[in-house]
């Protein structure tokens, strides 16, 4: 660097220093709000009034100096919004629960009015908004991409060359405050401050169990990296490594999805799931394609990809369709080298994966990680790194990919920037809006159902019979959960000692391709007589090995490859989930359910009303919202019988 350079670092550095000084000293002197407003918005009693009654103690009793942050996203895939009270996550929401366009990229105005309304509270009551990219960096990161292959990159301004963005995310800081004045009718917006896109997803790590884990981040790109590592200790996290945003297996992986038939961006699960079908035929030829480097880095082989200069417009070269084959056609019919090369990519992928995490286990002493951004959805790989490194611990949060984005930017700027300590453990992931038990009724009502109100210890004992009894349950309780996957408040349920359950439940519910597996939720206590695991997966983030002897008993939870993408659950952090499952085990023997995500070809359902809706449209059996339990009437003459005759035993 020179010497100019050197000067301008330092005067950036200083000027940081003063800025993070000055707002400290801001948030020290400043007042609490006016109690007058916050009961009154309280009293309003809105759609999610449960919630914000149950929280009403926690508002009342609102700490001084204490520091209020609403993260926001806008312009990229997933949008939503996420609010942490004194450095406690409130509530999180995805734009696409609310206005029912999945992985939306639309700004998050439903969202971000439900979450204030939610919590009884004004644009005001918010100190600081923060946002998890630096549109600047961002800038930066294209124009050096768009000068390294000029003119032919210049197809990287095209939106279909980046289709899960808007051209408006370079412009985002702008664009934000455009749309946030627009919805909520002012000109007076608290400070915004973007905070990089990985070290949003790495201050996940102060949500994590651990007082010091190292961190590690992959996601197709963020403003200026790919993966990223770092080291985390109480409340700070300090940036170790990094690869160009370019140099990208998260981006190969959703370039493969595309190339594999399925959508980029959302699909990349169901490629995980097809691998475990694919011989190995192009597994070697795929190492290839990525180079790895003695220092836990990695290279990919710029002769096989054309996306530096075409994004997704045309992502591969000839050299990498002569070694592979051509792309599979809409509707084409899945081969063996589709397959094939599903397993390539799965098995390279894991391959990098250990690779760059055992490094990481070299260079530093701590043996807990935390695995954060949309490579981390990998459950796969992520059970490898528990299996064949020397990491003890792994914690992936339920939010790892871009819906938790807002949430990191919060996390970030309250312990990272303000340098508030720890005081949040994630224990559970229910932190989306909850709806009234009377709004239930209400839509059941409407809808033309039969329901009976249940106390708890019928509710749980009635959905038990019928689950034991061969029926789907559709199970419906509470706040829904943050990120992709349904844990137990939006869940779809079945048994899974029947083998024909996960054909049953594809044709009546879920229409979704044969070759997925179906989650097993399993007590805690008990996952380890199952499961070949030693730790908790609360969030659905590791698919173990089933024990020997017992993939006979949950066979519709099996996986062609012998594991279970598992969820362990506490009853702490889910009491009428855990009962549930407990009933089942007492009726069954094994405690043990299946559990898919409350929809159809559709984001998980949020409201009451979607529930229904989602009931009406499909064949599941049961329906219970909230205490009501609504089962489904008889069957039309000639549908095929709702329940399933009981299994032999
Ligand atoms: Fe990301």
């Amino acid at each position: 660097m020179n010497p100019s350079g050197v000067w301008r670092v330092e005067l950036a550095a200083r000027l940081g220093t003063l800025l993070r000084r000055s707002e400290r000293a801001h948030f020290a002197a400043r007042r609490p709000n006016p109690p007058r407003l916050r009961s009154r918005r309280l009293a309003l009693g809105r759609d999610c009034g449960y919630q914000g009654r149950r929280q009403a103690g926690l508002l009342e009793a609102w700490p001084e100096n204490a520091v209020r942050i609403l993260g926001i996203i806008t312009d990229t895939h997933d949008t939503g919004v996420a609010l942490l009270e004194d450095g406690v996550p409130v509530l999180v929401v995805e734009e696409e629960r609310l206005n029912r366009d999945k992985h939306t990229k639309r700004f998050p105005a439903l969202a971000l009015r439900a979450a204030l309304d939610a919590r009884g509270l004004e644009l005001a009551d918010i100190d600081i908004l923060t946002t998890p990219w630096r549109a600047p960096r961002l800038r930066r990161t294209f124009a050096r991409a768009i000068a390294k292959r000029f003119p032919e990159s210049l197809n990287l301004l095209r939106l279909k060359s980046h289709t899960p963005q808007n051209n408006a995310i370079v412009l985002l800081e702008l664009h934000l405050r455009q749309n946030i004045c627009r919805t909520m009718r002012t000109l007076r917006l608290p400070r915004l401050q973007a905070v990089g896109h990985h070290d949003a997803h790495a201050a996940m790590f102060f949500a994590s169990p651990f007082e010091a884990a190292q961190v590690l981040v992959m996601d197709g790109y963020g403003d200026d990296a790919a993966t990223s590592i770092y080291q985390g200790r109480a409340n700070r996290l300090e940036w170790e490594w990094k690869t160009d945003a370019f140099n990208s297996i998260g981006m190969i992986y959703t370039f493969l999805t595309q190339f594999l038939g399925f959508a980029g961006f959302a699909d990349e699960g169901k490629v995980m799931a097809l691998a475990a079908y694919g011989d190995d035929s192009f597994v070697a030829a795929f190492r290839e394609t990525i180079r790895l480097e003695d220092d836990g880095g990695y290279r990919i082989d710029m002769s096989y990809f054309d996306y530096d200069a075409y994004g997704l417009l045309r992502p591969f070269r000839q050299k990498f369709l002569d070694t592979f084959g051509p792309p599979r056609r809409p509707g084409e019919a899945l081969s063996d080298r589709h397959r094939a090369v599903a397993r390539a990519l799965q098995v390279t992928t894991e391959e990098l994966v250990l690779h760059i995490v055992r490094a990481m286990t070299r260079r530093n002493p701590s043996r807990n990680l935390v695995f954060s951004g949309g490579v981390a959805l990998n459950c796969v790989a992520n059970a490898r790194i528990l299996a064949d490194t020397d990491v003890e611990r792994i914690w992936v949060p339920p939010c790892a990919s871009d819906s938790g984005a807002p949430l990191g930017s919060t996390l970030w700027h309250h312990h990272q920037t303000l340098g508030r300590p720890r005081t949040y453990t994630m224990s559970h992931p229910y932190l989306g809006l909850a709806y009234d038990e009377a709004r239930s009724a209400a839509a059941l009502e409407r809808a033309g159902l039969a329901f009976t109100r249940y106390g708890e210890r019928e509710l749980v004992q009635t959905a038990a019979r019928a689950l034991a009894d061969g029926r789907i349950v559709a199970w419906y309780q509470g706040a829904f959960e943050i990120g992709p996957r349904a844990l137990g408040n939006r869940s779809i349920l079945a048994d899974p000692r029947r083998a024909e359950m996960r054909d049953v439940l594809n044709a009546k519910v879920k229409q979704r391709e044969a070759f997925r597996p179906f989650a097993p939720a399993v007590l805690a206590g008990r996952a380890g007589e199952f499961f070949e695991i030693e730790q908790p997966d609360p969030f659905m983030t590791l698919a173990p090995r089933i024990r020997a002897g017992k993939a006979h008993l949950i066979p519709a939870a099996v996986h062609v490859d012998g594991t279970g993408r598992i969820q362990t659950v506490e009853r702490a952090s889910n009491p009428r989930y855990y009962d549930l499952i407990e009933a089942f085990g007492a009726l069954t023997g094994v405690p043990i359910l299946l559990n898919t995500s409350f929809n159809r070809q559709e984001p998980i359902v949020a409201t009451p009303e979607q529930a229904v809706d989602c009931f009406l449209r499909t064949r599941m059996d049961v329906l219970v919202l909230g205490n009501c339990l609504a089962e489904r009437r008889a069957a039309a003459a000639g549908e095929p019988p709702d329940a399933l005759a009981p299994a032999a035993e």
